[in-house]
């Protein structure tokens, strides 16, 4: 697979958190360098995948190198009827892995893009915006609501396009838009419980996102570093790193947040 699993910054193991993190879309990208952060801040994982499962192997591989407890499963975020079947699968895995009920950490970081001017965007690419970036983490944390452990935390995947704009992100971004609002209302609605509910905003970030352009086209690197105040375009580790930083101990109190990690973006 790609660089980031070789990447000579792999983080190192620590002692074991005690923690379990569920992480949508962790074979590759973001999801996969944030599985491996918090592996290495000791938290155990259940990850999955939609259509990679080699990628997810290689996750837990590196996952249980670290000595944590790891386990994918198969999950399209589209489809909500599969939901109730996954939750009751994440059910029987904490018990027979951890001998628990419940998790901790629930990462709805899984998606893909649609680009396009409002005045040719098609339905079906409005559609796929609204199941994947929408109703899918709706529904998704919904039915894992009862396996979130109290005083656990939610962080969802949205972007720095929610704040500012560019050419044919409208069907994306707005659907990242109503993410941040669904997360003040979980972080309202779970706060009874403990829960911590926050919105991590990428900016542009070196994956294979969108066709992997921001990766891979140095002039859309060259653009995009030259409106970001740290100069160039967010690494996979940038966000995994975030990730683990607001996942750690000491920070349940802040919920119902937008935190936005783009090295500065058009500030
Ligand atoms: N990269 C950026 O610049 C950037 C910036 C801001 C926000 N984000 C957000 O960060 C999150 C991760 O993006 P990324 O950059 O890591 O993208 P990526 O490298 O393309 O990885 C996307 C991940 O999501 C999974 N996925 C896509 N559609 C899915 C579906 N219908 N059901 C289940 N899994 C699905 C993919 O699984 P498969 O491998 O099976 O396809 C893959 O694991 C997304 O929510 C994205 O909107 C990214």
């Amino acid at each position: 697979m790609t660089e980031q699993t070789a990447d000579h910054r792999t983080p190192r193991a620590t002692a074991p958190s005690g923690r379990i993190a569920l992480i949508t879309g962790a074979n590759r990208g973001l999801g996969r360098r944030s599985a491996q952060h918090l592996a290495a801040a000791g938290t155990d994982l259940i990850l999955t995948y939609r259509s990679h499962a080699e990628e997810a192997e290689e996750v837990l591989a590196h996952a249980r190198e670290l000595g944590r407890t790891a386990v994918a499963f198969r999950l399209d975020t589209t489809e909500p009827s599969a939901f109730p079947a996954f939750a009751e699968d994440v059910r029987s895995a904490l018990r027979e892995h951890w001998g628990r009920e419940d998790f901790d950490f629930l990462l709805n970081n899984a998606g893909s893009a649609a680009m396009a001017p409002v005045a040719e965007t098609t339905e079906e690419q409005v559609d796929l915006m609204y199941q994947v970036h929408f109703k899918g983490p709706y529904f998704l944390t919904q039915k894992l609501l009862p396996l979130i452990k109290d005083g656990g935390r939610i962080l969802n995947f949205s972007t720095g396009l929610t704040r500012f704009t560019a050419e044919n992100a409208a069907p994306y971004a707005s659907m990242k838009g109503a993410v941040e609002v669904l997360t003040r209302y979980l972080a309202k609605e779970l706060g009874p419980r403990g829960i911590a509910v926050n919105a991590i905003a990428p900016g542009a970030t070196a994956t294979d996102f969108g066709g992997g352009a921001l990766r891979d086209d140095e002039q859309v690197r060259a653009h995009l570093g030259a409106v970001t105040a740290m100069g160039h375009v967010g690494d996979p580790e940038d966000i995994g790193s975030a990730v683990a930083a607001l996942l750690a101990d000491g920070t349940g109190w802040i919920t119902g947040q937008r935190i936005e990690a783009s090295g500065g973006m058009l500030l």
